[in-house]
Formats: C-alpha cells, structure tokens, sequence
C-alpha cells in the first residue's frame, strides 16, 4: 500500500495527502491469460485495419460523437496529470475555408521549395500534394492544441510536463477511438501551424500540434498500399 514516510513529513511536495479509490476496471476481477491473449489479439486485428484516410466524404457526423471522441482522448495519461492539451473542434464551412486556404499556403511553400528533396522523397509513395480537399470536405476539424504551460484565469502561469509526449499519447487515443467509430482521420501537420492559433483565437500557451479531419471515407476511398515493419523489426525482447 503506498504510504507516507514519517520522518518526510512533507518537504517540497508540502501538506498535500493523496487521496486514493479502488482501482475498478470495466472487466471486472482478474482476466484469465487465455481471454488476455484473445482480447489483445482482437484490439490489434481492429487496429492494424486503421488507416489515414485522405478523401473525405461530406456525410454530416453528430457533434455527440465528435464529443465523445474527445472525451476518450481526454482520458490519456499525462506528465503530473497535468492534461495539457485542448480539442478545438471545427465545423463551420466558413472556418474550415479559412484553415484549408492558410493550409494549402503553407503546403504549397513546402511542397515548392521549404522540404529537402530525401524528404519529397520519402512522401512520393503516398501520393500527397500542397492541395487539401479534405479540410473542407470533412464534417469536422479537430485542431489539437499543446498547452506548453498552464495559463489560470487570473493570468498566473504554471507549470506542465512532458508536453509532448502527454499530447502524442492523447492523439494516440483520439486515432484510435475515431477509428473504433467507423469514422476516418488524418494525422495532418500543415506547417508551420501558427496560422491556427490564430485563426482560432488561441491563448498565448497553447500551439497547434495536429490537425485531424474526421468524418466518413469517401466512396471508393483509396489509400497507399503500404507494408508496416513486422514484430522483429519493431521490438527486442530480454526475457
Ligand atoms: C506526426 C505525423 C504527421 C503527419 N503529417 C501528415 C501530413 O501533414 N499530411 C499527410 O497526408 N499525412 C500525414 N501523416 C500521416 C502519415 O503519412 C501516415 O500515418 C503514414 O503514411 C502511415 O499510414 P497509415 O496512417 O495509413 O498507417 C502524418 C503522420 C504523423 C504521425
């Protein structure tokens, strides 16, 4: 049982005692190892068939969704539970116009010019260009913000950590829970990012890190055909 030593009756984390709740997974007791196998493997059959979807059908999608979407990436761990991050949800045309217009700015220098030739390279098999359709086509944007620091009310600061890594997981999350949905996105990086900060009115603490269309596929949608690197090449194991 964690515990507090007496003889630190405090020191730098002062007179705050942590309060602790019975840990109450959904399953229950303990799982058998056989029904742990099984499961594992049918969480990741269902994740390997996810794919970054790049044509958008314009088939609305309930806003309730969208929130519970969000909801689930909420639920990601994050460095000293600080949960720097804020879902920006967008389903105004006339706002999804403005993000496609300043995105297809931004690409269309990278794809001219601002990206090394290896790195034209390495996108050439996906088939991507400066256009971005899908920004205005999708039913909704969800602009993923870091929160590099707190920012109270009252204009004080605070302190957050491991930003990057607490909003790459909560990412992580969202992917996954739109495609346990049936729906679509894509891990899009237009940058520089600025552009949506401001366009979305953003506090000075918070900066674009995903830009993430989600909505149904078009029919007859396509994606490259790519080969992800096997067990061997992704793990080591010292058992
Ligand atoms: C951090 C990050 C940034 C990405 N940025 C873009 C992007 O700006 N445009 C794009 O079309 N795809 C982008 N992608 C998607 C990748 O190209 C895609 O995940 C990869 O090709 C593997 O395909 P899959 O997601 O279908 O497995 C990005 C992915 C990640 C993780």
């Amino acid at each position: 049982m964690p515990g507090r030593d007496a003889a630190d009756p405090g020191g730098a984390q002062g007179d705050v005692t942590p309060r602790f709740v019975p840990y109450a997974p959904a399953a229950g007791p303990r799982v058998a190892d056989a029904e742990v196998l099984a499961r594992a493997q049918a969480f990741r059959r269902q994740l390997e068939t996810r794919r970054s979807v790049r044509h958008f059908s314009d088939a609305p999608v309930a806003r309730a969704v969208i929130e519970e979407l969000v909801r689930a990436a909420a639920s990601a761990p994050s460095g000293a539970h600080k949960q720097p991050w804020t879902f920006v949800v967008v389903g105004d045309p006339a706002l999804k116009r403005r993000i496609r217009a300043a995105a297809e700015h931004e690409e269309r220098l990278s794809y001219g010019g601002r990206m090394s030739e290896e790195w034209l390279r390495d996108l050439a098999p996906l088939g991507t260009t400066w256009e971005k359709p899908f920004l205005e086509v999708a039913p909704w944007l969800v602009v993923l913000f870091k929160q590099e620091h707190a920012l109270h009310p009252d204009g004080s600061t605070g302190k957050h950590y491991y930003v990057n890594e607490s909003v790459g997981i909560a990412a992580g999350f969202f992917i996954a829970a739109v495609h346990a949905a049936g729906l679509v996105t894509l891990t899009h990086t237009p940058s520089p990012m600025g552009f949506l900060a401001e366009l979305l009115g953003r506090p000075r603490n918070e900066k674009a890190f995903l830009l993430l269309p989600v909505g149904h596929p078009a029919p007859g949608a396509e994606v490259p055909d790519l080969r992800r690197k096997p067990l061997a090449e992704v793990s080591a194991v010292h058992e």
